[in-house]
């Protein structure tokens, strides 16, 4: 019988039953189960409890044993929560079920425990994997000087005894039974290490439908672990090892995932060193029988679906497990227990303490000792964009620059340097928070001379001779093993020349001194400009023609144990000298130092050094995909950008009182993307300052003062700006709108005053209301002021017509009209250059700003000829940086490579694409309230069922998208818009990574309130 049929049959008689056992009735909720058939019941007077149904066949001790370990869980010196066995009416821990005359279950009412199930947590993140292990750990601990007969048995689930399988694996196709031999023989030939381990009983099956978790949604613990059926004596290391096989599962990088948890263990029921030498075999070995006990379960059970329920997951697990290397994932683990991570490095560090090397011993052809510490750091400030530091021209001139300056010193430095020069796509991977790049220097890189001959400081023995072909590889390499008295360890040397050396061959031995290779050129070292990259490793792991001269941020400090730092020889102290900036001594002197006003972003504010394209990237190396700084318009640091102005700043800066061809050349570019009837100029800094121009000139030109804004409109930071921004004003610490503002409604059509199709002429009636209030109090307009799409309102398009009608009510008034294009202008929209033209009406003023400068502050004011004359009545304009050379050549370079590279083409495609499919996820996530926009100029309104927004859902997703290494933000009023502005050259790829990544988030419990 199916378990199914068996819970249909059984479920008429447990009502019976539960009254006559227990006096107790209510509702009943069948379970998952492996064999026995369990049920919730939830009393009416509010209780709950687990039936178990144990399988007719189960063995008496068995019943005994579970019962004893509950009791001992549940006694005073423990008290961790487990079940508590709940008596019957006559005092007995079990009660006796008759479905028939054949079939008598015997029964156990437990306690319930509250919670969920850590299956059904999502995202089950580094915190809840740690706390998984650290209860574990608690119960491995409680369970120390716990014994019962029956934990001595055979079992097959039982890791120690898991070599059983290998009498089933012809139930295998041949590439499975290729892994799970592997599998078997490696744990075949550590079996006679592993048996001697220490034993206890621990519970033996913490997957994931047997851990309890707490409800919080963001930050969930594990509370309790339930189902003792599995406890046996046996290694106390394969609890851990279940523990993690089943938390592990899923993820990109399982080893990294495991980590957490075995922290959490040995924080509680401390680890030793020989048990983590087997841990990796351990959970292949459960693995092994998992897999395996399934194959046999579909066979005899084919409709028992929870016997197979993690079959896929564990192939898949399996499948990462055998590529990653069981020596690498040794170290992992004890660098995650506080061991040093390998066990030798004590070993050499003393070795090393000891002894003293020069750096004439290593280039015997060099007089030089002295180092000159070379900053090649993310934050580095000589470093320049990709394109320059790729270019091997460009870096050779900066080397020879700096050896120019310092001429007795050799330039070196490195280690453990997270460097932005790995640009290949070969050293990026997508790991359990998204994108990781390999980045961080595991050697030292001594700049010096192509052809210097490079020498051996110790005997030693070639393991590695080889050419290592391709772009940034090592070219030349020679790695040699130096066997010392209790220890060995390697030295690495790359970048050597391929044509002139010693023609090393593996195998042969060299003396302390013999010569090892020369330096080569870039033509044979891997394309770099030429240096040595000398590195020391206490392993060679298992590359054989290769070794990493650059690791993972994350495995830092298994790396850093690895690859002992070179300087450990020559003991040099400006090799040493960090260049990395600390981040939390910046954070501690902004706190200090700047007004409190000015807000960070992130609960853990990220620390940015550098920008590149799409992405920003901190300290560490870690790249984020940027999707809301639309002031790095054309891409962060776009090299042609960057020249420019680096090249006009070195010839002249100076203010727009001489005839300079740039600040014209800036107003010619603008023109070929304006009407004709915006024809006037004037340059200043910031969008802010275009903004003030724009109100003095409405004044100069109107002679009034009176302004129409809109509601949770923003404007800029100066007093003329805020006093015209309802967003600042009406917000925290305003103090409402001025006399002379008058508020229109926001023409939001979504959550607005008036909602719906059509929305227009309501929203223009305001704006009429507005203008007979002006006219009966006896004053006349000056000017009207709106972004095209209200970025602060939270992207909020204008309903159609709004602008077509409002714009002749104003100037029929004898009113002005700016359109404020901060953020909308310059190609953004897709569809039009400017956001005005969206809506086919031409302003009296356009004010510019962000996107102009590529991050540089310029800013422009362009007006009608009218205007213009009016506002110049006599009153000199001058403006001691507007106009300036440097940013003119900037802003019109900016909008060359807008042109140029078609990035208004890209903006509409990459844009209509972005929204279409954001628009199909909203069909699926209700959350998702109203997806908006134009080009990439995209906002997403969150909101509950009954359409009010959700702030605290929004924070929560933007935090995630930040962990998966994507940068989102939040505006609008009610602070549940995601808006997503990216640099223009936002690819398709970048909008697929940031749906698959918001996919994701979606999914997680706390957004499902
Ligand atoms: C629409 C709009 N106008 C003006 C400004 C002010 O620009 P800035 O910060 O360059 O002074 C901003 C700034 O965010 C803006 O969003």
């Amino acid at each position: 019988m199916s378990q199914k049929e068996l819970f249909e049959t059984t479920y008429h008689w447990i009502y019976p039953f539960l009254k006559k056992f227990y006096d107790l009735s209510g509702t009943l909720t069948p379970l998952a189960g492996e064999i026995d058939l369990n049920f919730k019941i939830e009393t009416n007077q509010g209780e709950v409890f687990l039936l178990k149904l144990y399988d007719p066949n189960t063995d008496l001790d068995f019943l005994d044993f579970q019962e004893a370990i509950l009791k001992y869980l549940n006694g005073e010196s423990h008290k961790l929560p487990v079940p508590e066995i709940i008596l019957n009416k006559e005092g007995h821990s079990t009660s006796v079920f008759k479905e028939d005359e054949f079939n008598i279950r015997k029964t156990r009412l437990l306690s319930w425990l509250d919670g969920r199930l850590y299956n059904d947590v999502n995202p089950q993140k580094e915190n809840l994997r740690y706390s998984l292990g650290l209860f574990c750990g608690l119960l491995s601990n409680s369970l120390d000087n716990f014994d019962h007969p029956y934990a001595h048995r055979e079992y097959p689930w039982d890791i120690a005894q898991g070599l059983w399988t290998q009498d089933h694996l012809d139930l295998f196709n041949s590439e499975e039974r290729n892994i799970l031999d592997y599998f078997l023989n490696q744990f075949s030939s550590i079996k006679q290490q592993y048996d001697l381990l220490r034993k206890a009983v621990v519970h033996n099956d913490a997957n994931d439908y047997n851990c309890i978790v707490s409800e919080d949604l963001v930050d969930p613990q594990v509370v309790a672990l339930i189902d003792f059926g599995d406890a046996i004596y046996t290694q106390v290391i394969n609890d851990v090892a279940i523990a993690c096989t089943y938390a592990i599962m899923g993820f990109e990088d399982p080893l990294e995932a495991a980590i957490p948890l075995l922290k959490g263990y040995h924080a509680s029921y401390p680890l030793q060193e020989d048990e983590l030498e087997v841990l990796y075999h351990c959970i292949a070995i459960r693995l092994v029988i998992s897999v395996t006990k399934a194959r046999i379960n579909k066979l005899s059970d084919p409709d028992n679906p929870y016997l197979q329920i993690s079959e896929r997951p564990a192939w898949e697990l399996l499948r990462k497990w055998i590529r990653i290397n069981s020596e690498y994932a040794k170290y992992a683990f004890r660098d995650a227990c506080g061991f040093s991570a390998h066990p030798e490095r004590e070993r050499f560090d003393q070795w090393a303490n000891q002894r003293s090397f020069s750096l004439t011993a290593l280039f015997p052809t060099l007089t030089k000792q002295e180092v000159y510490s070379l900053d090649l750091s993310v934050s580095s400030p000589w470093l320049g964009p990709a394109l320059e530091f790729n270019n091997l021209d460009w870096f050779a001139y900066q080397i020879g620059q700096f050896q120019k300056e310092n001429p007795t010193k050799i330039l070196a430095g490195g280690y453990l340097e997270p460097r932005p020069l790995y640009t290949e796509s070969s050293y990026d991977k997508i790991g359990n928070n998204g994108l990781e790049s390999r980045c961080v220097h595991l050697g030292v890189d001594f700049w010096i001379p192509k052809k210097t001959p490079v020498h051996t400081l110790f005997d030693g023995e070639v393991v590695i001779a080889e050419n290592d072909v391709g772009n940034k590889k090592y070219g030349g390499l020679v790695v040699l093993l130096h066997n010392e008295e209790s220890f060995s360890f390697y030295s690495l040397y790359g970048h050597l020349s391929i044509s002139q050396g010693a023609n090393l061959k593996i195998g042969d031995r060299l003396n302390k001194g013999d010569l090892i290779g020369y330096i080569g050129d870039s033509d044979e070292n891997g394309n770099w400009v030429p240096h040595l990259h000398f590195q020391l490793m206490l392993t060679l792991l298992d590359f054989k023609t290769d070794f990493p001269g650059v690791g993972y941020y994350s495995q830092k400090s298994i790396w850093e144990s690895m690859c002992p730092n070179p300087n450990a020889l020559f003991k040099i102290r400006e090799l040493d000298q960090s260049q990395v900036p600390n981040k939390e001594d910046i954070l501690k002197k902004r706190q200090a130092y700047l007004g409190k006003g000015m807000s960070l972003q992130y609960r853990e504010p990220l620390h940015i050094v550098r920008g590149f394209g799409v992405y920003l990237i901190d300290q560490n190396g870690r790249k984020y995909l940027d999707t809301v700084n639309n002031v790095a318009h054309v891409g962060h640091e776009h090299p042609g950008v960057v020249q420019v102005g680096q090249r006009q700043m070195g010839v002249l800066n100076t203010n727009s009182r001489y005839i300079h061809p740039n600040i014209t050349a800036l107003a010619d570019e603008l023109m070929k993307t304006l009407p004709k009837e915006l024809s006037v100029f004037h340059f200043v800094n910031s969008g802010s300052e275009a903004n003030e121009l724009a109100l003095r000139m409405v004044k100069a030109a109107t002679g009034s003062e009176e302004m129409f804004v809109s509601e949770v409109g923003y404007h800029g930071n100066t007093n003329g700006c805020i006093a015209i921004s309802s967003y600042k004003f009406d917000g925290a610490g305003g103090k409402g709108a001025p006399e002379n503002t008058h508020v229109f409604p926001m023409p939001d059509a979504f959550r607005g005053k008036y909602r719906g199709e059509n929305t227009a002429s309501n929203y223009c009636d305001e704006i009429q209301l507005l203008l007979d209030n002006l006219h009966a109090n006896g004053k006349k307009l000056g000017g009207f002021i709106i972004e095209p799409i209200l970025s602060c309102g939270g992207q909020v398009e204008l309903p159609v017509g709004f602008l077509e009608n409002v714009y002749p009510l104003i100037k029929n008034s004898g009113g002005l009209c700016i359109s404020d294009e901060v953020q909308t202008g310059c190609g953004r929209m897709g569809k039009t250059f400017w956001g005005f033209e969206l809506h086919g009406v031409i302003p009296d003023i356009v004010t510019i700003g962000k996107p102009l400068g590529n991050g540089h502050p310029v800013a422009a004011v362009v007006c009608t000829e009218e205007v213009a004359k009016k506002f110049a009545n006599g009153m000199e304009f001058f403006n001691t940086f507007g106009g300036n050379p440097v940013s003119c050549a900037i802003a019109a370079k900016v909008l060359q490579v807008v042109r140029e590279e078609k990035l208004q083409q890209n903006a509409h495609e990459v844009g209509n694409y972005l929204k279409t499919e954001l628009k199909l996820l909203a069909e699926k996530y209700s959350i998702l309230g109203s997806i908006r926009g134009q080009g990439l100029f995209l906002g997403v309104e969150l909101i509950d069922s009954d359409g009010n927004p959700t702030a605290t859902q929004t924070s929560y997703l933007v935090d995630r998208m930040k962990d998966y290494g994507i940068l989102t933000s939040i505006d609008g009023p009610d602070h549940n818009v995601i808006k997503i502005k990216p640099p223009l050259i936002f690819s398709k790829s970048n909008a697929q990574f940031l749906l698959q990544t918001l996919r994701r988030v979606l999914d997680e419990n706390a957004m499902h309130f």
